[in-house]
Formats: C-alpha cells, structure tokens, sequence
C-alpha cells in the first residue's frame, strides 16, 4: 500500500486504477483512525479493485473555537490500519495542496445543513460538502463509504450528490460501537477516565427512547424526554440538543408513524461528542 501526499501523485495512480478498468471505492476521514473508519474500509473492499483512503484534517469544516489545532494526527499507525484493512492507497495531503492560494469554490448544500449541527456549527457542513465534492473529483470514485454516525453528514453528502448530479455511489455504514454502546469516535481520545465512563449515557439515552418506542409510544416529545431525562441524570454530560426527526428529511414531526431518527449532541466536560439511533 502506498502513502502519497501530492495531487498529482494521486491522480496518476487513480489514471492507472482507471486504464485496468478498476472499480474505485473511496473512504474519506480525517484520520486519526478507529475500528469505525477501518469497519467503511472493509465494506467497500468487497466491491472495489482499487481502494483510497483520504486522510485530511479539514480546515474548513471546524469553527474558529472548534479543535483544529488539537484534533489527534497520528498519520503512521493510521496507514498501517489502512492497509491491515486492506486499502490500496493512503492520500494525505497537507492543506496547501486541497486549498491553494486563490482557492474560492464552494459547495454549499441547503436547507438540510441550518438545522440541527448545521445551526450549532455554521459553515461546517460547507467544509464538508466541498472536501468530498473535492476527493470525489480527485479520485473519480465509483463507490464512497460514509458512516451513519454521523447521520446529518450522510444525509447532506447523498443530498449533493442528487442535487448535483454526482456519478459516485453513497455506501452508508452502521455504527461501530464500543463495548459500552460509545460509538466510536476520533473525539473519544480526548475524555478523561471519568469522562470516558460518563460517556456511554449518549447510547444509553438512545436505548431507553427505543425502548419506549419498542413499547408502543410514538409521541416525538414524548420521546425526546426520555432521552433527555437520561442525560439529565448523568452528572458530567451537559445537553445540546435531542431531537426526534424523520428519518429520510430530518423534518420536524410530532408523532412517528415514519421511521424517525432520534439525533443528540452533547458535551462531556470540553468534549462535543454526537450519537443518533433509528427507531422504525
Ligand atoms: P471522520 O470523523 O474522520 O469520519 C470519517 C468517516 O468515518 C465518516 O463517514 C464517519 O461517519 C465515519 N465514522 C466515524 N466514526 C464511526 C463509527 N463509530 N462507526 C461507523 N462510521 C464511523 O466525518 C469526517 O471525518 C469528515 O467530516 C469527512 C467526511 C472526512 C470530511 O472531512
């Protein structure tokens, strides 16, 4: 497996994948990588014969009070992950080389992206639409491995790719969880031990609201109390938000005769971390 870190590096090996007439799969990440990351690696890898890994910590997509600076690098153990995967090359590039002097082309998805992290983290969702339109046109890619983690992120990555008229296929991944339901997360590294414990409510709030659901009730309020009251009783988790949202729109609803997605955010001392489970 190969590591390149240029432009012109990457597309001459992609021009190559694509004269031996290879499916190309891409798995876009900002590193730092976990069994979450290697989990969309291994998918695409059945479906693929030439498979990237993109590894970028995104300036664009973090506010300016947000952990750019801290944000964990660790690019040596991450290519050997990606290979013990099974991906056919690593493309890291510094930032000079995604955003030149004189770079001033945005990608900019809307309505889905006010709400929800989109309201809490504006121009985030821009970063993002614009890296992977960016990745996407680099590689060419067939196939890209987004995680359902992140579920507004994949819902506004296969947005832009209708509305765009996008030739690459979204492969959605479920979560990959620790064993205390802590969906695994580059941010995780950064809880202390007390902190790494308090963590689990995240899963624990969506396990009780699918409960409730499991029994009958399917007010949206209704729901979203129950998942609050559980991260009300943990005493280091501090509440963004809960919400109870269609499934396929993120639309406000009121009762959930649809598939509703139930999507939180909350902070654990300094560290923002997101969950969401699918209740249907
Ligand atoms: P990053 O947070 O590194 O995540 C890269 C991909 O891994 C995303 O598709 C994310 O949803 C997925 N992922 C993360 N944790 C996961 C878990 N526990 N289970 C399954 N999948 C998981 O998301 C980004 O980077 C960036 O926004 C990016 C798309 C790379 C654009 O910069």
């Amino acid at each position: 497996m190969q590591v390149v870190h240029r432009v012109s590096e990457l597309n001459e090996a992609m021009q190559q994948a694509r004269n031996r007439g290879l499916v190309i799969g891409l798995v876009p990440t900002m590193g730092a990588l976990h069994e979450g990351h290697t989990a969309l690696v291994r998918r695409l890898r059945q479906d693929c014969g030439f498979l990237v890994v993109s590894i970028f910590v995104n300036p664009t997509q973090f506010g300016p009070s947000e952990d750019y600076d801290q944000y964990p690098r660790t690019l040596e153990a991450d290519a050997a992950k990606c290979e013990a995967a099974g991906a056919d090359m690593v493309f890291a590039p510094v930032a000079s080389e995604i955003y030149p002097d004189g770079f001033e082309t945005w990608v900019d998805v809307g309505g889905l992206t006010d709400i929800l992290e989109g309201q809490r983290r504006p121009g985030h969702f821009r970063g993002v639409t614009t890296v992977c339109a960016k990745l996407f046109n680099l590689t060419g890619a067939d196939l890209a491995a987004f995680g359902a983690k992140d579920y507004q992120q994949l819902m506004v990555i296969q947005k832009m790719v209708r509305d765009l008229n996008m030739k690459v296929r979204i492969v959605p991944v479920q979560t990959v969880r620790e064993n205390d339901g802590l969906a695994m997360s580059s941010r995780n590294a950064y809880l202390a031990p007390d902190e790494r414990v308090a963590a689990a409510v995240l899963n624990r709030a969506l396990k009780e609201a699918r409960a409730v659901f499991e029994n009958g009730e399917r007010n949206a309020l209704k729901l979203r109390m129950v998942a609050e009251n559980c991260i009300r009783r943990e005493p280091l988790a501090h509440l963004d938000y809960v919400e109870v949202r269609d499934a396929e729109t993120l639309g406000i609803i009121s009762e959930a005769v649809k598939p509703v997605v139930v999507l939180l955010a909350v902070k654990i001392g300094t560290t923002r971390l997101i969950d969401n489970a699918v209740l249907s």
